[in-house]
């Protein structure tokens, strides 16, 4: 079974824009529709580029049809784009990439228009020019929304278009070798025999690894023995600045999918975990990742802004919080984030971040540690967050991230592309011994 390519990209981006469905949602089941591993590996390709350009794309559109198409014929207005997609940022042979997106018009209903699609693709084909937004509006030339720009201006007046072009890049894949399984050097070892081309380019996290090269990781060695996780280099660093040490009781209370749970584990396997999270469907997840790493840990599906509902009265040694945030650090590889994610959005997860916040700082003990983290680049969840906490807390007390080069007022804030990262923020919060 394979339907056609073109067709299940422009209706996956339809989904995600017009529909609201998330990409990883959206993406799969597009992937679903056919066998092929490489066409699955296009579809993606596709769908993922023509999110990144979108703003430009519908440019282009506009300046070669007086309006767009809509109700029902919106998918063929995406398939537009796929069309233009291919044409301007992919290898495909032009001949190729207008015959296929035609033909997709047809599958789409829309064999009424394939005259309209064929001329439109044959004048991006010929006019290298409607590609010219130097001095288009900042959301066009930029592909972010308007709103997301402008916060990012303000908080980073020197180098927000920095930001911007990082989250047009590619994210690589990053592992994380299992050090209570492996040591890295050896594992690194194992994947230069079969083959693989990787550095290990940060001094201070060196379970790190880099692929040159997207590949499918259950093929990596060790896989199935997990020796290694897939995880961003950012947020590798979680754990370690949390640093919980065997016989401590720890908790993670925003955990599932569970990445960080087992980094926790793989540094201190005789750690005593609870895992919590409010979502019993993602906590699924953190089940099959325990299980495939080897670890136990106390998993817990309940509200970590609600103590009463799940807490039995022990405190915690260490406390993990990476809270439900904004993913604006990790636009280059969740593209549909910045459509999906609104203006109004922030201050709402401000607000049940400082619940969280405050409601499992009391679940902490005197001496022990909170790591407040996002995958955020904004202030009002990061800096402004921990600011206005410290205010609150009088028996908290920020400490310095070690691997920090430059000293930031409230907390450590990576920005995406740094190192080759995620944009990542880390606050770490020690509680006095009163007295
Ligand atoms: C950023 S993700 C956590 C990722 C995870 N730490 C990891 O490394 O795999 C945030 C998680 O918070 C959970 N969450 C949202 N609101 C919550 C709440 N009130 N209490 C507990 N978990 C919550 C979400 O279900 C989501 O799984």
């Amino acid at each position: 079974m394979s339907a056609n390519l073109r067709a299940l990209a422009a209706r996956c981006c339809f989904d995600v824009v017009d529909c609201g469905l998330s990409l990883s949602e959206a993406l799969p089941k597009a992937q679903a529709q056919t066998d092929n591993t490489l066409d699955k590996a296009l579809l993606q390709e596709i769908c993922f580029g023509v999110l990144r350009y979108l703003p430009q794309l519908e440019a282009v559109c506009s300046q070669l049809m007086s309006k767009p198409l809509i109700k029902q014929l919106r998918p063929l207005q995406f398939l537009l784009y796929v069309g233009i997609y291919q044409l301007k940022f992919m290898r495909i042979p032009d001949h190729a990439a207008i015959s296929e997106t035609v033909d997709a018009a047809r599958e789409l209903k829309g064999q009424s228009l394939t005259k309209l699609i064929n001329g439109v693709l044959r004048n991006v084909q010929r006019n290298s020019e409607l590609f010219n937004f130097d001095t288009a509006p900042a959301a066009v030339k930029y592909n972010h929304p308007g709103w997301l720009i402008t916060a990012l201006q303000q908080a980073y007046p020197d180098n927000w278009q920095t930001i911007l072009d990082a989250n047009q890049h590619k994210a690589p894949l990053w592992l994380r070798v299992n050090v209570s399984k492996i040591n890295p050097t050896d594992y690194a070892a194992a994947l230069t025999r079969a083959g693989i081309d990787y550095t290990r380019p940060v001094a201070d996290l060196p379970a790190a690894i880099k692929l040159a090269q997207a590949q499918d990781v259950t093929s990596l060695p060790g896989y199935l023995d997990g020796w290694f996780s897939v995880q961003d280099l950012s947020a590798q660093y979680a754990a370690v600045l949390l640093n919980a040490q065997d016989g401590q009781q720890v908790l993670d209370a925003c955990c599932a999918p569970g990445g960080k749970s087992c980094h926790i584990l793989e540094l201190a396997p005789q750690a005593e975990l609870t895992a919590l999270d409010k979502d019993p469907k993602r906590l699924l997840r953190v089940h099959d990742n325990l299980a495939r790493l080897g670890f136990n840990a106390n998993v817990i599906a309940a509200d970590a802004a609600v103590p009463d509902s799940w807490w039995q009265g022990q405190q915690f040694d260490r406390i993990l919080l990476d809270v439900p945030c904004s993913a604006t650090g990790v636009v280059r590889r969740h593209p549909d984030i910045r459509w999906l994610r609104k203006k109004a959005d922030i201050a709402a997860l401000a607000e049940l971040q400082q619940q969280i916040l405050s409601q499992c700082w009391q679940l902490l003990a005197p001496g022990g540690t909170l790591l407040y983290a996002t995958c955020s680049v904004l202030p009002e969840e990061n800096q402004q967050q921990i600011a206005q906490f410290l205010q609150q807390h009088s028996d908290a007390q920020l400490q310095p991230a070690p691997q920090q080069l430059s000293s930031q007022p409230f907390g450590w804030q990576l920005l995406p592309g740094e190192q080759d990262g995620d944009g990542f923020f880390y606050a770490i919060l020690h509680k006095k011994i009163a007295g």
